[in-house]
Formats: structure tokens, sequence, C-alpha cells
């Protein structure tokens, strides 16, 4: 007995001093390309570990040369709550070349005992359909466990009985239903369309954000890369930072350290992995840096908390225009569909919307972003997806695009705020200006209570879904259903299951 005792106290010790050598943040793929995707994780020590790809010609194995993740330190601005924390940890990053079109692969990464497998997809040719989601907002942090649930204002025409004025989970539970349903769905990508944590320079946010998306909460990043663009809170610092040139700057490097896109060949190196473009089967999808607008503290500007000569200017005359203005050009030659995404939505009903100068400006306004509206127009821009104002909310413009064969036809853009993927559940907001809404489901899908249970309707944590397809006779279509991730509750109100359901604008666009 004595002897047994001893053992497994052996086993149990061999079993901590391996996890001291293993994953911080799982194996999760990035940056897909027709012939090259790149596998990345996170570890506590410095050993190398495999890639293993199965091919039709044999396995190919890959060994990874960990680096120093240096801007993944606990913030260097005040002591993180939490506490004490780990060391700064390795990141393995491997780029898998010669790889076909359209594919999927077995992968296994291998770090000391542990393996974790999984499979992965190349981006298809551009005669190949795609299915792709899109959210925004989670904003994650250790606080959505232990704080009650978020605010759930009521809208017009719900008949909620009285006295419910918060969700009914927490931004953990939410979030992590809406990422259940996007895997059971297996998206070739996922837009995820900036605010992602809570606060950009805390690292215990960015450890919570994978934990949901490479760990203990679930791994659809194994399979499904992420497609980010960066939002404002990826350039907040927090106490001691702020929005500070230093602090964003500290705070940023975190979301350019986790995330490999394709270069953009900004002339500052800081600017690289800010925005990019990626073509991906049928269709392009352009990802920018809202994050300030020049000049500072003006009509131009969408934050003017942060300091100005964090991140690149957007406006006409800047580098970043000049950048979009050549990607939307070729996007219109090479593909059939043009998709834009940026964190601050140019058209909303919430706070984030109420126009410079009006008393409840929130210093934080997507209005600028109209500024490009021309540029999307004259290029054939077919879709646009945000997030900040977290509404579900689509709004439409109308105008005329200027046909590579020099034709004028008149064209039409669609503009999402996608920001319900796992934070705020918010109403519409006083003083708002959007001329472009079409659709709002705070006031458009009121709530349907019957006997103290919500049967249909309401404001819930979900996302976009983009069929890209063609039709028999070869017609190509975009179709973007907003989807919600209902609670289904028993009598008594206790929730006893989700479901995948889809609000009541279903929008297609054909070619
Ligand atoms: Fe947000
Ligand atoms: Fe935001």
């Amino acid at each position: 007995m004595r002897i047994h005792l001893l053992l497994s106290g052996l086993f149990a010790l061999a079993g901590s001093l391996a996890s001291a050598d293993e994953f911080r943040v799982l194996p999760y793929v990035q940056n897909p390309a027709t012939d090259a995707i790149t596998v990345r994780w996170l570890t506590s020590s410095n050993t190398p570990g495999t890639v293993t790809v199965e091919t039709p010609q044999g396995a190919r194995v890959f060994e990874s040369q960990p680096v120093e993740a240096t801007a993944l330190s606990y913030s260097r601005f005040a002591e993180e709550p939490g506490g004490p924390h780990p060391a700064v940890p390795f990141l393995h990053s491997i780029r898998i070349t010669e790889l076909t079109a359209g594919t999927p692969y077995q992968y296994m990464v291998t770090q000391g005992a542990e393996t974790h497998s999984s499979t992965f997809s190349t981006a298809p040719n551009s005669d190949q359909p795609i299915r792709f989601l899109v959210y925004s907002d989670p904003e994650t942090e250790p606080e959505s466990s232990t704080s009650p649930p978020v605010d759930w204002p009521v809208g017009p025409g719900s008949n909620r009985p009285d006295g419910i004025t918060k969700y009914l989970v927490d931004q953990t539970i939410g979030y992590r239903e809406n990422l259940k349903v996007m895997q059971s769905r297996a998206p070739n990508f996922i837009s995820l369309v900036g605010d992602l944590v809570e606060t950009g320079g805390e690292q215990r946010d960015w450890d919570e954000l994978w934990k949901h998306n490479a760990g203990d909460y679930g791994w659809i990043t194994g399979s499904v890369p992420i497609l980010p663009a960066i939002g404002n809170h990826e350039n907040y610092a927090g106490p001691g930072g702020g929005y500070t040139v230093e602090g964003a700057l500290y705070s940023t490097a975190k979301y350019l350290t986790y995330f490999d896109v394709p270069d953009n060949g900004a002339s500052d190196p800081r600017v690289h992995g800010r925005y990019y473009r990626i073509d991906y089967g049928p269709i392009t999808l352009i990802a920018l840096d809202s994050s300030d607008g020049l000049p500072h503290k003006s009509e131009h500007d969408t934050n003017h908390n942060l300091e100005p000569g964090a991140a690149p200017d957007f406006n006409p005359g800047s580098e970043q225009y000049a950048w979009l203005e050549k990607q939307l050009a070729e996007a219109q030659q090479r593909s059939r569909f043009t998709f834009v995404q940026y964190h601050h939505t140019a058209y909303g009903s919430g706070p984030h919307s109420v126009p410079f100068g009006n008393p409840s400006f929130s210093g934080q306004f997507g209005i600028p972003m109209r500024v490009l509206q021309p540029l999307f127009m004259q290029y054939g821009v077919d879709i646009v997806f945000s997030g900040h104002d977290e509404l579900m909310e689509r709004s439409l413009v109308t105008g005329v695009e200027m046909r590579t064969d020099g034709a004028e036809c008149e064209h039409q853009i669609q503009y999402y705020d996608s920001g319900v993927g796992g934070d705020g559940l918010r109403g519409s907001s006083a003083n708002f200006d959007n001329p472009a809404r079409q659709f709002l489901v705070h006031d458009d899908a009121p709530e349907v209570w019957e006997a103290g249970r919500l049967v249909s309707g309401g404001k819930h944590y979900g996302h976009l879904e983009v069929n890209v397809r063609p039709d028999e006779s070869g017609k190509w279509s975009v179709t973007i259903e907003p989807v919600h991730v209902f609670p289904v509750t028993d009598a008594s109100g206790a929730i006893t299951g989700w479901e995948r359901r889809i609000y009541n604008d279903v929008v297609t666009i054909t070619e």
C-alpha cells in the first residue's frame, strides 16, 4: 500500500513537471493561402516542437524554432489582478508551404509528451464556394465569469415580464455558446472585427481570448483561421497606460504577436499586420485599421482619446488610404465580390454613432469612416463588416459603381455592425445618426414571452454567416444570415439548451 501511494505520488509529480513545458495556447491556424497556411502555438518553455502534416505523398514534419514572445508580458503599467502570473511564453510559428488549394489536411503538433491533432484547409481556387462567419466585440477578460450578465435593455413591442434587466447568462457562457454554434457550421474562416479583448494592455484578457479559441473552453482555431481587424480596445493599455502612444503600442504589440496576416508593405514596420488584404476563393477581403483618424480630436478622428502617432490614419492623403484604393482596384479586377472589414461602424444606432459636437458624443465614433464610402462605391465593394456599437444592425447605401470597362451602374453596399460576439447587448442610443438603417435587432426582433419563458426574438449573442456560391446556372450570389444563439428555457426559466436561429433579415446579393 505504501509503495502504491509513493508511485502515484511520483506520477503526479511527473505530470506537473511535464505541464511546465506544455501549451499556453493550443495550435491555431492563420493566414490561409491556396498553397500555404501558418500553424502557431505558445508554450511555457523554449523547447522546439513539431508539426506533422499528412499529405498524399506521406507525412511531412516541421520543427519549430520557439521565440520568446516578449510582447506578452503582464502589464508593465500596473500590476494585473490575479497574480502571480507566469513568465513570458514562447511563440512557435511555422509556415507550411507547397500545399494544394481547397484541400483539408490532418495535422498534429507535438510538444514534449503532449500532442494535439486537428485538420486545416487551404484556401480554395476562385471557382469554389466558401462560407465564413463574422463577429466582433467579444472583449474577453476573466471578470466575464465573475461579473453579472450584461444589461439587456428591452426593445419596443416586447412583452418581457417586469424586473428582468440583465441577460440570461454571463459573457463567458454567451461567447462560449456562440463559438460552439460557429464551430458546428465548419466555416472556411472567421472574421473577428475588433475589440477582441477588454483591455489590450492586460495579458490576462488575451489569455482569456485564447482560452475560448484554443484552450480550456474550446478549440475552434485549430481548424478555422481568424482573420482579425484591430479595435479600439486593442489600443487601450488600461490602468497606467491608457490611450497614450506608449500604452497603445504596448497593447497592439500583443495583437500583432498573435496574428499572422499578409504583408501590407507599409513604410512604417510598426504598421505591418494592422491592415491587409486577402484573396480567398471567389472573394477579396480587405481589413482596415480604423483606430485613429487625423487631425486629432476632429470630426475625422475615430478616437479622440487615443494620442496621435500610435495608429495609422485612414483619411484621404494617408498611406493606408492610397494602399486601400490600389487593393480595391485589383479586387474589382480579380474577384466576384469585395468585402471590407474594420472596427468602427460607419452606420449605427448605438453610442458610437452620435455625431461630433452632440452633448452625448462618445469621443470614439465611427462616422468618420464614411469618408471611405466614395471609394467603396466606385470600386464596387459589396459588404462592409464592423462592430463597435455592439448592436446587430444592417444599413444600406446606394450610389454609382465605375465598372472596369468604364461603364457606370447603380450599386448598393450593405453595412453591418456584428458586435454581439460576447459582450454588450445594447439598445439604440439617443441622438444617433444613421440615415441608412434597414434592420436593428433591438427594434425589429421583438421578444415574445409566454408564461415567463422567452420563446422567440430579442437580442442575443451571435454572428453573421456568409455563404458565397453559384446556383445551377452558374450565377454567383452572397447570402448573409444574422444568426443568434438562442437560450432555450424550461418552465422555471432555467436554460436547458441552445439553438441556432436566424433573424428575419436574410440578404442575398447577386453578381
Ligand atoms: Fe466594443
Ligand atoms: Fe469598440
